[in-house]
Formats: C-alpha cells, sequence, structure tokens
C-alpha cells in the first residue's frame, strides 16, 4: 500500500473532493487527520473510514485563522505520530458579477482559499523542518487557476493565487525534501457545485465544456492528488495538474 503508516492531513477533509481523499489514502494505508471548518462533517468522515477498518480522527480548523492553523497542524501531528502529507482542500466561492462583488466577499474568498492555503502550508512545512523530515503538500486549484470564467472574481484571483504560491513553495522548499504541487480540477459534482446540477440547460453547458462531454466524480480528483503526493513520483515539484476532462485543452469553434 502506498500510503501504509504515513501521516495525512486534509483540510475540507469533510465534504466533497476532501472527503474521497480521505477516503482514498485510508484505503492505501495511511493515517488520516480529517479537518474542517464544520467538525460534525469530519468527525463523520473519520467514522466512515474507522467503520471501513481504516485509521482516521476529526479535528477542527478554520484556515483562515492563525492560531487554529497552528493547533490544528500541532493536533495532527501528535495524535497521528507523524505528518507526511497534506491536501489543501478547504474553499468557497462567490457567484456574482466583478460589478457587485462586495469588499467582504472579496477578502472571504482570498482569505479562506488563498491565505488559508498558504497558512496551513507554512505550519505543516515548518513542522517537517524542524522535525527535519520529506513531506508532499497537494493544494486545490482549479481550471480557473489557469483562466476566468464569469462572475467568479475572487475565486479565480484565489486560484491563480494557489498557482503561484504552489510554484515559489514547491521553489524554496524542494531542497528540504517538501514536493509542493496542484491539481487544477474542471467542473466536480460536489456539494460545492450542487446547485448547478439542478438547471438542465446549465448541467448540458457543463457537459459541453470538457472534452468528455462530462463532469468529474471527486474520487477522480482524489485519484490525481494521491498520485502527486506518492513517493514514487518524487521528482514531480511545482507542477499544476489540469484534472478537466480536456476543458482546458481548447474551445470548441
Ligand atoms: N467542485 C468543483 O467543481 C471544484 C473544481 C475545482 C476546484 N475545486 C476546489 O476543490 C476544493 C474542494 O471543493 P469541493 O467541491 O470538495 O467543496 P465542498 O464545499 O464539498 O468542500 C469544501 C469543504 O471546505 C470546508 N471549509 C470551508 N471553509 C473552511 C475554512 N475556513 N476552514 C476549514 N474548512 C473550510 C467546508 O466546510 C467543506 O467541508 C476547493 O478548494 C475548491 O475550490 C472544486
Amino acid at each position: 500500500m502506498r500510503f501504509q503508516d504515513r501521516g495525512v492531513l486534509v483540510t475540507g477533509g469533510g465534504s466533497g473532493i476532501g472527503q474521497q481523499v480521505c477516503y482514498a489514502a485510508a484505503e492505501d494505508g495511511a493515517r488520516v487527520a480529517v479537518a474542517d471548518l464544520d467538525l460534525e462533517r469530519a468527525e463523520a468522515t473519520a467514522a466512515e473510514i474507522r467503520r471501513r477498518k481504516g485509521e482516521a480522527h476529526a479535528f477542527q480548523i478554520d484556515v483562515a485563522a492563525p492560531l487554529s492553523v497552528t493547533d490544528c497542524v500541532s493536533a495532527a501531528a501528535t495524535t497521528l505520530g507523524r505528518l507526511d502529507v497534506l491536501v489543501n482542500s478547504a474553499g468557497v466561492r462567490e457567484i456574482v458579477s466583478v460589478l457587485d462583488l462586495s469588499f467582504e466577499e472579496w477578502n472571504r474568498v482570498l482569505t479562506i482559499n488563498l491565505t488559508g492555503t498558504f497558512l496551513v502550508s507554512q505550519a505543516f512545512a515548518r513542522h517537517l523542518v524542524a522535525a527535519e523530515k520529506a513531506g508532499q503538500i497537494v493544494n486545490l486549484a482549479s481550471t480557473l487557476g489557469l483562466m476566468a470564467a464569469p462572475n467568479r472574481a475572487a475565486y479565480t484571483a484565489s486560484k491563480h493565487g494557489v498557482v503561484g504560491l504552489t510554484k515559489q513553495m514547491a521553489l524554496e522548499l524542494g531542497a528540504k525534501g517538501i514536493r509542493v504541487n496542484a491539481v487544477a480540477p474542471g467542473v466536480v459534482r460536489t456539494p460545492l457545485t450542487e446547485r448547478y446540477f439542478q438547471d438542465p440547460e446549465y448541467s448540458q453547458m457543463i457537459r459541453d465544456i470538457h472534452a468528455v462531454g462530462r463532469w468529474a466524480e471527486p474520487r477522480e480528483i482524489a485519484n490525481a492528488i494521491l498520485f502527486l503526493a506518492d513517493e514514487a513520483n518524487s521528482f514531480i515539484t511545482g507542477t499544476v495538474m489540469p484534472i478537466d476532462g480536456g476543458w482546458t485543452s481548447g474551445k470548441r469553434m
């Protein structure tokens, strides 16, 4: 098993992509720290892993609050006995035109998606450096970290920021044995996007933007995340891997 006895910390682990990362890592032998703002959802994910005979513990974290972040990283390290992998999956998004986007909403999205990714990654990297250990970070960027789409200015800016942060941290931490990569998913069916699927026209538009003619299931993104975290792929760092069913490969004429 690829992650046998490895300590894997997942923010946003109570839902969607993060939850599937927790399940997949546990199936691959990891000890999992499921961290989420919503402790009940984190506990439910951890309980499901234990029901399947895996090892998991739930933690509350607000990725936008520095003290909550350092408390969670140190509690996860103590409880799991070791930390090897961090997956930054906590995230939010607005749907509002750039003209109507408020200062508060801009700040909320930037603070959770970009500052949150920075804070948790920094705390995790400091822990590894102090322990003189190698490790891996995988960030959740998005196709909107590579291009834009209507009514998502804060989200698009935050995910472009995550792409930059991924490259920066890979550059600064590579010599310390810490690899930092990101995935850039297309549309994935999760609680974040569920409202898209209530409208048949919008659902069809989502099918049409992906070359494969469908949206992704969260497990397909989790599998790519664990590929990047796997030590078998030890020369991959600073990359942003589109997992987008061909969305960014080109525009239909
Ligand atoms: N679903 C998609 O189509 C899609 C596409 C590209 C990228 N992404 C990215 O993937 C990540 C996961 O998205 P998802 O679709 O699984 O969303 P989701 O809403 O299902 O899960 C996000 C989780 O993050 C948690 N969270 C929110 N704010 C938090 C905070 N301040 N601190 C800690 N946890 C917090 C939520 O409680 C929730 O459990 C996000 O970063 C998202 O931007 C999603």
